[in-house]
C-alpha cells in the first residue's frame, strides 16, 4: 500500500490479503427496508416535482384544488425527496456500512426498527399536514411542533445506534466515511433543535421563538447546513464507502480525505448569510458568508478529486459498469456545483442570480446530479446484497436508467440556466430614462418554454426511477440466492 493510501477496511484484510466475508450476523433486515422505502419515496418526491414543474409550465395542472397549489406542493416535493428520500438512502447507507466497518452487528436491532418505523411515520405525517396548508413556514423546516419533536427523537435514536455500533467495534480504525456520518447526525441534531425552538399556540400551529433579521439569520444558518451537512457530509460518507467498494480500489488518498472532512467542517458552517445578501443582515455577516463561501471550493475540489482519483488505473470499469457510471457522474455534478455555489455567492454575481430561475439550476445540479446519483449508485449496490441476490435483475436495466438520468438532469439545469439569466437580465433592464424595460408579467411569459423543458427534463429522470422500481421488485422476487 503505498504511503497515503488506505484501503477501505471492509476490504482491507487482516488474514493476509485475501477479502474477508461479512460475519452473517449483521443486520441487513433493517437495511433492506430503508432501502425498498428509498426507492418508493425517490419515486413519490419526483413525481411530486414533475406535478410542481407541470404547475409552472401549465397553471391548471393544479386542478383548481387547495391541495394541490404549488405553494403545497412545493414544500411537499423537498420534503419528500430531501428527507424521506434522501433520508431513508442515508438511514440504509450507515446501517449497511457502518456494521462492515466496524465488524460488528448493529448496537441494537430494537433501536433500528424503532428508527426506520419513526421515520415513515413522520413522512406520512408530512404528506398528510403539507398539502392542508398545516405549516411552520420555514424552508426546509415546515413541519409543525409535534413531528419536530418526532424527529428529534428519531434522529437521535439513529445516533445513539451509529455511536453505539462504533462504540462496540471490532476494528480498531475508525474509517472516513464513519466520520463524515458523525458529523452529519451531530450537525443536524444541532440545526433541527435550535431551527426548530418555537412557540405552540395550538397542536397545528407554532410560532418561532425568533424575530425580525435574527429569524432569518438562524433559519439560513440552518438550511444552508441542511444542505452542508445533509445533502452533502452525509452522501460523502456514502461516496467514501461505497465507490471504493464498487471499483475495487482504495480511496485514492487518505490524507486528502481526513483534510477533506475537518476543512468542510469547519468552513460550511460560516457560509449561511449567503442566502441573505442584499438584506437586513449586517454587512459585515454577509461579507463572512460571501467568504467562507468562496473558500469551500477548495475543500469541496479536494473531495471531487478524491472520489475521481480512486478510479486511477480503473477507468476502463466504467465502460461496462453502470453502478460506477452513476458514481462517476454524481461526483462529476458535485464538482460542478460546488463551482457554482461559491461564484453564486459573489455579491456581484448574486445580484444578478438571485430570486431567479438560476437558483433552481444550482439546487438540482446539486440535488439531481449529485445526491439523487450517488444514492441511486449505493441503493444499486446494497439492494441485491440485501436480498441476498448475486445482483440486480437486469444490468442492461440499470444502464438504461443510468442514461435517462443523465440525459434528465441535463435538460432540467441547461433550462433553468437560460431561464435563470434570462430572468435576471429581463428585470435588470432600464430604459435611458429610468423606467423598467420589462414588466414582471413578460418576464414570466418569456420562461414558459423553459418551464416546459424542464418539465420534459423531470420526466425523462422520473421514467428512469420507475425502471429503478420494477427492477428492484425483479430483484427482490428472483429466486436464486447470493452463495453463502
Ligand atoms: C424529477 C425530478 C425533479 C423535478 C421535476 C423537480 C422539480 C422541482 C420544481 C418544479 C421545484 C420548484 C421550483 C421553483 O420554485 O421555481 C423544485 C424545487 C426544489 N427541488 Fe426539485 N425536482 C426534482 C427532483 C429533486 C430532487 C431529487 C431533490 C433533492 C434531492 C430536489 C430538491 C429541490 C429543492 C431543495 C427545491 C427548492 C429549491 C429552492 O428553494 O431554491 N428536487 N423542484
Ligand atoms: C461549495 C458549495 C456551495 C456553495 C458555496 C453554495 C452556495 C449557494 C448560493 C450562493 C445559493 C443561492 C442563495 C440565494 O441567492 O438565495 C445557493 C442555493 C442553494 N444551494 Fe448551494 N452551494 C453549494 C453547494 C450546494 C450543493 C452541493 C447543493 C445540493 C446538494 C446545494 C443546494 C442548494 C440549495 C437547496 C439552495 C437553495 C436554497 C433556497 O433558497 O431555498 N448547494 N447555494
Amino acid at each position: 500500500m503505498s504511503e497515503g493510501v488506505i484501503q477501505n477496511p471492509s476490504t482491507q484484510s487482516h488474514t493476509g490479503g485475501m477479502p474477508m466475508e461479512p460475519p452473517p450476523s449483521y443486520n441487513d433486515a433493517v437495511v433492506r427496508k430503508f432501502c425498498v422505502m428509498a426507492v418508493v419515496w425517490g419515486i413519490v418526491g419526483m413525481l411530486v416535482g414533475v406535478l410542481a414543474a407541470s404547475e409552472l409550465a401549465f397553471p391548471f395542472m393544479n386542478l383548481n384544488l387547495p391541495y394541490l397549489t404549488f405553494g403545497r406542493i412545493r414544500p411537499l416535493h423537498t420534503n419528500a425527496v430531501i428527507f424521506a428520500f434522501g433520508g431513508c438512502v442515508l438511514f440504509a447507507s450507515i446501517y449497511y456500512s457502518v456494521q462492515r466497518t466496524s465488524r460488528v452487528r448493529l448496537f441494537s436491532d430494537t433501536i433500528a426498527d424503532i428508527t426506520f418505523w419513526g421515520w415513515q411515520l413522520i413522512i406520512v405525517l408530512a404528506a398528510l399536514t403539507l398539502p392542508l396548508g398545516i405549516t411552520a413556514g420555514k424552508e426546509y423546516a415546515e413541519l409543525e411542533w409535534p413531528i419536530d419533536v418526532l424527529i428529534a427523537v428519531v434522529w437521535v435514536l439513529l445516533g445513539v445506534n451509529f455511536f453505539g455500533t462504533l462504540w462496540k467495534r471490532k476494528e480498531k480504525h475508525i474509517y472516513v466515511g464513519n466520520w463524515f456520518f458523525m458529523a452529519l447526525i451531530i450537525t443536524i441534531t444541532v440545526l433541527h433543535v435550535f431551527n426548530s425552538l418555537e412557540i405552540p399556540v395550538t397542536l397545528f400551529k407554532s410560532y418561532s421563538a425568533y424575530s425580525g433579521v435574527q429569524d432569518a439569520m438562524v433559519q439560513w444558518w440552518y438550511g444552508h447546513n441542511a444542505v452542508g451537512f445533509f445533502l452533502t457530509a452525509g452522501f460523502l460518507g456514502i461516496m467514501y464507502y461505497f465507490l471504493p467498494k464498487q471499483a475495487q480500489m482504495p480511496i485514492y488518498s487518505y490524507k486528502l480525505s481526513i483534510l477533506h472532512f475537518w476543512t468542510l467542517i469547519f468552513l460550511y458552517i460560516w457560509a449561511g448569510p449567503h442566502h441573505l445578501l442584499y438584506t437586513a443582515l449586517p454587512d459585515w455577516t454577509q461579507t463572512l458568508g460571501m467568504t467562507f463561501s468562496v473558500m469551500l471550493i477548495a475543500p469541496s475540489w479536494g473531495g471531487m478529486v478524491n472520489g475521481l482519483m480512486t478510479l486511477k488505473g480503473a477507468w476502463d470499469k466504467l465502460r461496462t459498469d453502470p453502478i460506477l457510471k452513476f458514481m462517476v457522474v454524481a461526483i462529476s455534478f458535485y464538482g460542478m456545483s460546488t463551482f457554482e455555489g461559491p461564484m453564486m455567492a459573489v455579491r456581484s454575481v448574486n445580484a444578478l442570480s438571485h430570486y431567479t430561475d438560476w437558483g433552481i439550476g444550482h439546487v438540482h445540479s446539486g440535488a439531481l446530479g449529485w445526491v439523487a446519483m450517488i444514492s441511486i449508485g449505493a441503493l444499486y449496490y446494497m439492494i441485491p446484497r440485501v436480498f441476498g441476490k448475486t445482483g440486480m435483475h437486469s444490468v442492461k436495466l440499470i444502464n438504461t436508467h443510468f442514461w435517462m438520468a443523465t440525459i434528465g438532469v441535463v435538460v432540467y439545469i441547461v433550462a433553468m440556466w437560460i431561464s435563470g439569466i434570462t430572468q435576471g437580465l429581463m428585470w435588470k433592464a432600464v430604459n435611458p430614462d429610468g423606467s423598467l424595460t420589462y414588466t414582471f408579467a413578460e418576464s414570466v411569459a418569456a420562461m414558459h418554454p423553459y418551464y416546459v423543458m424542464r418539465l420534459i427534463g423531470g420526466l425523462i429522470y422520473l421514467t428512469g426511477m420507475l425502471l429503478m422500481g420494477y427492477n428492484t421488485i425483479m430483484t427482490g422476487k428472483a429466486a436464486e440466492r447470493r452463495p453463502a
